[in-house]
């Protein structure tokens, strides 16, 4: 078991690079293998838990994978010849679900483990398979798995009941290798659903609209090996920033789009902070006293929910009452205890977090209750008084590609340690 252990204090200064997009690159890799013929390359992977999840999964699937440094990948799905996708990595992460869209839409029939992930809400399915059955697909669930298969994947017109990120990625996924042309209304249209659709059609299938509320997907015979470049992760990224303002500092966030990041900026900047933009760049500095604001998640381009509990962190020091109203997860408030824990002044009423500014945080041993509730028990342990150890950092490794080395960079006080048993 291992543990974060911060001193806070310390201003963040300098500048740090983000990674590629955890939620572009969970969809990507399962992704990959549809290509029935070459190998796809794929770079900017984050070095991260659900990523290593991944890679498992597709070498018991038959894939051929070559690790040419930490970030890229060479994959060679041509042998692939087991659909069952039936290990313990399957049942740990959400994003296992991809394998469902992946090999229904290359082999016609698929059995997947019922995805886990962050415990932030009921997290159900029936989008995805309302857009499976649309093509075609028989589904059932049962024994805790997924099973679709399907003579052949027509495609269909699909609107979907609520806005949704996975069912947007899978079902546009299993439609790129079906007969005919699938339209998808109402689609997710974050950062990450474009990157998986621009690399699906690198690997040669035809898909227009991704970004906007329409995609249009005609159905391809085939796909191949291609090489592709992750997109930023727009989390990350938003992550560092919090932090730097939280922090009073002066951070360069680099290798970033600046235009995914404009809901967090705008935020940022309505607080008193001050943002920068460059081409690939953003520059938060917090040189003055910050302003309370009220925050409500939606899909992109709003204020993403992945970010809303860093967020709260920084809020938590900041005069005045703050409404922060979570409307994707109904349980994404879980962490609100254990900023409690360390002085905050927060009280919760179903999905709004009521968040009275404290003068201060102070360091206390606390949970990482799961990804997002991570890094700000991180960013609350940088801005407490004394010491904060962070238990349970199994979740913050999910997603963050090694957290305290970039923290650290920035002048930060902050160590893993190894201990016995939580
Ligand atoms: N929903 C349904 N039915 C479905 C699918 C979703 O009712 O079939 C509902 C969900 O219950 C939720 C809303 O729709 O209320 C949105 O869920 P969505 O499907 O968009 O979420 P997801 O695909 O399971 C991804 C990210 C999450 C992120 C959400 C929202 C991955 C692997 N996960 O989840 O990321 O919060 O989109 O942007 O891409 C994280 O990175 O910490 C994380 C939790």
């Amino acid at each position: 078991m291992e543990r974060l252990v911060i001193n806070g204090g310390n201003l963040l200064k300098g500048s740090v690079d983000i990674n590629g997009a955890k939620n572009a690159a969970v969809a990507i890799l399962p992704a990959a293998i549809m290509a029935s013929e070459g190998k796809c390359t794929i770079d900017n992977i984050p070095d991260i838990e659900d990523v290593h999840c991944l890679e498992r999964i597709l070498r018991d699937l038959g894939c051929d994978i070559i690790k040419i440094d930490n970030n890229t990948l060479e994959i060679d799905s041509t042998n692939v010849n087991k659909f069952d996708a039936n290990t313990d990595d399957v049942r740990r992460m959400r994003a296992s679900y991809y394998f469902i869209g992946a090999l229904l839409s290359r082999f016609k029939e698929a059995r997947v483990l019922l995805p886990g992930g962050c415990p932030i809400g009921v997290r159900p399915i029936d989008q995805h398979i309302k857009g499976f059955e649309a093509l075609g697909a028989d589904v059932i669930i049962e024994h805790g798995a997924v099973k679709v298969k399907a003579d052949k994947l027509v495609g269909a017109n699909v609107f979907f009941d609520v806005v949704s990120v996975g069912a947007t990625i899978n079902v546009m996924i299993a439609a790129t290798l079906a007969e005919g042309v699938t339209v998808l209304e109402n689609v997710a249209k974050e950062p990450h659903v474009v990157d998986v659709a621009n690399f699906l059609n690198s690997m040669g299938a035809n898909i227009k609209g991704a970004g906007t509320d329409v995609i249009r997907v005609t159905g391809v015979e085939s796909l191949k090996g291609c090489a592709y470049s992750v997109v930023p992760d727009q989390i990350e990224a938003g992550t560092f920033m919090i932090a730097a303002a939280a922090t009073g500092g002066d951070v360069y966030v680099r290798n970033v789009i600046p235009k995914h990041l404009e809901s967090i900026s705008a935020k940022l900047i309505e607080m008193g902070a001050t943002v920068e933009e460059g081409d690939d760049c953003v520059r938060v500095t917090a040189d003055k006293p910050l302003k309370a604001v009220n925050i409500k998640t939606t899909p992109y381009p709003g204020f993403p929910t992945d970010v809303q509990q860093p967020m709260s962190t920084l809020l938590s020091i900041v005069p005045g009452r703050s409404l922060i109203t979570e409307s994707i997860w109904e349980n994404r408030h879980k962490h609100i205890d254990e900023l409690k824990k360390m002085g905050a002044n927060i009280k919760v009423e179903g999905r709004v977090a009521i968040i009275d500014g404290a003068e201060k945080l102070t360091g206390a041993i606390v949970k990482a209750t799961d990804l997002r509730a991570g890094a700000a028990m991180v960013i609350a342990g940088l801005i407490a008084e004394g010491t904060t150890e962070i238990t349970s950092i199994e979740h913050i490794d999910r997603g963050y590609p090694h957290i305290e080395n970039k923290f650290r960079a920035l002048g930060a006080d902050i160590k893993r340690i190894k201990v016995d048993e939580e």
